[in-house]
């Protein structure tokens, strides 16, 4: 018995990091897994055979798993990849947005074809392969889906020269918060993942910051995210919803959201003395807020 047991689940970007890790535990868990890959290079171009490789693993190990090779970056290939599903399947449960690539550079050279590939990929993305899932939602009366979205760090927080990456990242969060309002009447729950994980995107920035990278080890590699993803996929998590979930370096956590922290009302327009005045005890309250989020988000022991 799997948590999983009945499911489909179509995982994109799975041939290798974190999707792959993904689509082999809902595997084991009792999924049918779309294993999609367009099996390109860290920074989007080539294609290979990577997805059939993954669909042949987890069918080795006795599991079910079908492959597509579609781009999630073309509205026509988001249709494809939930075809292949159905066309395996019979039917489709769950959507993993996770395909990913980056092109890394500060905005100074960051050239038209840098920025439009990362958002294509990212934010379009997630636009072309969760739309036709919502439309069969909706026409099939499909209850309690689920759709996983792959926000970052580098979006929520911010990162030196990602500023492409960061606004798809930041974008994908918001899209998540939308479509959680939008699909809640189907049961279908929207949840964001930030992840940390050792992979061929974040290995050569680690190891530039002069960080050891040891992908082996479970608590840094991409395995360590795989079983939070199938929790949220469950049943089990039917009133998780609309969250961002943090997982990293062996840690999980839930994420603070955009809400204001402390405001003041005028009777009159503002004044810039008036603004003088409030813009410090804003600065303050936020900076006791962050610090206090800091305190209450350092890692607790499972043991404790
Ligand atoms: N590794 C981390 O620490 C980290 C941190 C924050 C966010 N993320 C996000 O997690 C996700 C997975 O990243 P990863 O680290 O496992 O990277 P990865 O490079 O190991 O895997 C990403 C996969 O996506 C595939 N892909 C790229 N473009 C595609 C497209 N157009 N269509 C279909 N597949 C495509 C690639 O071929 C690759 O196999 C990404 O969305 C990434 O932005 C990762």
């Amino acid at each position: 018995m799997g948590v999983l047991d009945g499911k489909v689940a179509i995982v994109t970007g799975a041939g290798r990091g974190i999707g792959r890790e993904i689509a082999l535990d809902f595997a084991r868990n009792g999924a049918s897994v779309l294993v999609n890959d367009l099996g390109s290079e860290a920074d989007g171009t080539g294609a290979s055979g990577v997805a059939e490789e993954v669909a042949q693993e987890i069918r080795s190990a006795g599991g079910e798993a079908a492959s597509n090779g579609d781009s999630v970056a073309t509205v026509e290939g988001g249709q494809r990849i939930l075809r292949s599903a159905l066309d395996a399947f019979g039917v489709a449960d769950i959507l993993v947005n996770n395909a990913g690539i980056l092109r890394d550079r500060t905005l100074f050279n960051m050239e038209e074809g840098d920025w439009d590939a990362v958002i294509e990929v990212h934010l379009k993305g997630h636009y072309c392969c969760t739309r036709p899932f919502a439309r069969y939602i909706r026409e099939t009366d499909r209850r309690e889906c689920r759709i996983l979205n792959f926000s970052s760090v580098s979006g929520l927080f911010g990162n030196f020269g990602q500023s492409n990456y960061g606004a798809a990242k930041a974008g994908i969060a918001g899209f998540s918060r939308v479509l959680a309002l939008e699909l809640g009447k189907y049961a279908c729950t929207v949840n964001t993942i930030s992840p940390g994980a050792a992979t061929r995107l974040t290995i050569p920035l680690r190891e530039g910051r002069g960080d050891a990278v040891d992908p082996g080890d479970p608590l840094l590699g991409p395995q360590q995210i795989a079983p939070v993803c199938t929790w949220l996929a469950s049943p089990a998590a039917q009133q998780v919803n609309a969250q961002v979930i943090n997982v990293m370096r062996g840690t999980v956590g839930i994420m603070q959201q955009p809400a204001v922290i402390r405001s003041f009302q005028a009777d009159h327009l503002w004044t810039q003395d008036d603004l003088g005045r409030v813009m410090p005890a804003l600065l303050e309250a936020k900076q006791a807020h962050d610090e206090r989020a800091r305190r209450e988000g350092e890692p607790e022991s499972l043991e404790r």
